[in-house]
């Protein structure tokens, strides 16, 4: 099997389980070339850096409803969004989440860049989330990787390498199977696959999309995947 033949079964799998988010556009509406919101797509990322999927919805959705878009969340009082923020945690999230929407209503027009290059540039917008919002909101083919990504990537290439050392060999896996066609709708479905299929413990490897490529699984050894380095005594 190829990378893009996997894609293909992947993004059918994902046509089928999508998890139904308040961020998300589903795979019938862009097919239909509808892509969502970038202002949401990025809100939605910077909220989900360091918090899980069910912390963030319902704070998504209030922002949502108080700023509807990033000229509105421009001209915030910052006292009232750090309050809305009040207990997501990092806050310095909340800080940069209201420099990156001044500049952007500021100097870019209320227009988010559409490249992983640009979106760099901004407040608050590492490399993972710049991929991330380049892939959702524009679908363009940047490879996104988190830690659920890593999980998936190695069991499926069966990478023994211990983490954080293996980072770069999950990394080329990742963008060698990152498909031209589709790559949003491909990040979501990987970061889908991760979070409810293949989970940390136990994972569901006999509904897995992938349950036949999968070379950690063939061997038995996919809950032990990715291993650990040992931390150093100090
Ligand atoms: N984690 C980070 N980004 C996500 C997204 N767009 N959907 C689900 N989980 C995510």
């Amino acid at each position: 099997r190829d990378a893009g033949e996997m894609a293909e079964e992947l993004l059918g799998w994902y046509d089928r389980h999508a998890r139904v988010l308040p961020w998300r556009v589903n795979p019938a509406q862009r097919a239909a070339g509808i892509l969502p919101d970038p202002y949401a797509v990025w809100l939605s990322e910077i909220m989900l850096q360091q918090t899980t999927v069910a912390a963030v919805r319902d704070y998504f959705t209030r922002f949502m409803a108080l700023w509807p878009d990033v000229a509105a969340l421009a001209a915030a009082d910052d006292a009232r969004v750090m309050g809305e923020w009040a207990g997501l945690g990092y806050y310095a999230r909340a800080r940069n989440l209201l420099k990156c929407a001044r500049v952007v209503a500021g100097e870019l027009g209320g227009v988010f860049p559409d490249s992983a290059e640009g979106l760099r540039a901004l407040p608050g917008i590492g490399p993972y989330t710049a991929g991330a919002i380049a892939a959702i909101a524009f679908d363009r083919p940047e490879p996104v990787v988190d830690g659920n990504v890593e999980r998936v990537m190695a069991r499926l290439f069966r990478i023994e390498t211990p983490l954080p050392r293996a980072k770069p060999e999950m990394r080329d896996k990742a963008a060698a199977m990152t498909p031209a066609t589709r790559p949003g709708d491909y990040a979501q479905a990987v970061m889908d696959l991760g979070a409810t299929i293949c989970t940390p413990k136990s994972p569901a490897c006999g509904i897995c999309p992938w349950r036949e490529p999968c070379q950690a699984r063939a061997a038995g050894i996919a809950a032990d995947l990715p291993a650990r380095e040992a931390k150093k005594p100090k």
